[in-house]
């Protein structure tokens, strides 16, 4: 069971930036070096191309850029910032985390820490960041950063044409006349295999072993993943309506986790949401876990169809399993 706040923050989007590396690898680039095709890709998933990190490119410095275009839009120096959260299921390093590296590449020495939630991680950081906001009065800059196509086995086909490389950041300020909420956060942390990497932390430490198994790289029980996706992002979508006491019909925009097209959609009808109220950016960009929410928020500012006082919901599925969904109303001017 999910835990819903029915609470609304005080708290509004003052500033929103998108990063994606340079590096576009279409269906057909995947098809020359793997057993699959552009129509079986586009015709399971959605997605057309993804962008890939360059080879001197680490998940903090897509996270920088990010950031770094966020507050500039808000106005806002970092240094003044409250906190920084880098939500992300991969990280530059183990240790330490990847939020001071970010913070240190915007010159702040703010409190910064990582959320790892991972595909939901952005939404599971954005209530933690309001909350910090609303207590503190300070401003707080939350990053979905992720490097996916580091963690993936480029050999395996099942997992290689899903993901991609990306960074998406909003800065957080409170306003008495903006809602950031309700909230619904919840985690089935019964079976992680249906999605992990097996290998590399304290359960089996790197080895030669794991090397030559490939105990490094995500692995996933598609079809499982598949239908958890569906009913926890539709249950948990339609807790945060009932919570926000409006009606399906008053959503403005819908922005789900771009993990496939598919999902996306069999959430959409299931929810009742009309087909133009719905942002997609799975066909660009691929599943990029915790980037892929605030990255399709740029991308649907940038496409002119968020306006002030737009009701956006908000959700997410993850390994884990983990899943969060909240509403947003928009304030405008970011
Ligand atoms: N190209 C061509 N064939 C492929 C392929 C690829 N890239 N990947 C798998 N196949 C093959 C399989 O080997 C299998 O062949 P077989 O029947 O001979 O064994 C066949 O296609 C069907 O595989 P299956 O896994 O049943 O396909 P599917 O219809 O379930 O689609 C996914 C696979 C991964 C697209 C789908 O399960 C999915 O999207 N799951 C959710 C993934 C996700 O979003 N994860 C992140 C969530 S945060």
């Amino acid at each position: 069971m999910s835990t819903t706040n029915a609470a609304t923050l005080p708290v509004a989007v003052t500033g929103l930036g998108a990063y994606l590396p340079e590096r576009v690898v279409t269906n057909d680039d995947l098809a020359r070096v793997l057993d699959t095709s552009d129509e079986w890709i586009r015709t399971r998933t959605g997605i057309r191309e993804r962008r890939v990190v360059a080879a001197d490119q680490a998940t903090s410095d897509l996270a920088i850029e990010a950031g770094r275009r966020a507050l500039r839009q808000a106005g806002v120096a970092a240094t003044d910032l409250g906190a920084i959260l880098v939500a992300t299921t991969t990280p530059d390093h183990t240790v330490p985390g990847t939020a001071p590296l970010v913070a240190a590449g915007l010159g702040a020495e703010v409190a910064a820490f990582d959320v790892n939630a991972a595909c939901s991680g952005f939404v599971y950081g954005l209530q933690i960041g309001g909350s910090l906001v609303a207590t503190s009065g300070e401003p707080v800059l939350v990053v979905g950063a992720e490097a996916l196509t580091r963690i993936v086995d480029p050999g395996d086909r099942s997992v290689a044409i899903l993901f991609g490389d990306g960074a998406g950041a909003v800065v957080l300020e409170p306003d008495v006349d903006a809602r950031l909420g309700p909230f619904d956060l919840g985690t089935d942390g019964r079976d992680p295999s249906m999605l992990w990497t097996r290998a590399g932390g304290t359960r089996e430490p790197a080895s030669e072993a794991v090397l030559a198994d490939g105990g490094h790289y995500l692995t996933m029980r598609g079809g499982d993943v598949y239908r958890n996706a569906v009913a926890r992002m539709t249950a948990s979508s339609q807790r945060v309506i009932e919570a926000g006491g409006i009606k399906v019909g008053d959503v403005d925009l819908f922005v789900g986790h771009q993990a496939n097209l598919r999902i996306l959609e069999a959430v959409r009808s299931r929810l009742g949401i009309a087909e133009d109220h719905c942002h997609i950016t799975v066909d660009r960009h691929g599943n990029t876990s915790a980037a892929s929410v605030p990255l399709a928020l740029a991308d649907a500012r940038d496409a002119g169809v968020l306006h002030g006082g737009a009701t956006i919901l908000l959700t997410a599925f993850g390994a884990g399993l983990t899943w969060g969904s909240c509403l947003l109303t928009w304030r405008g001017d970011a």
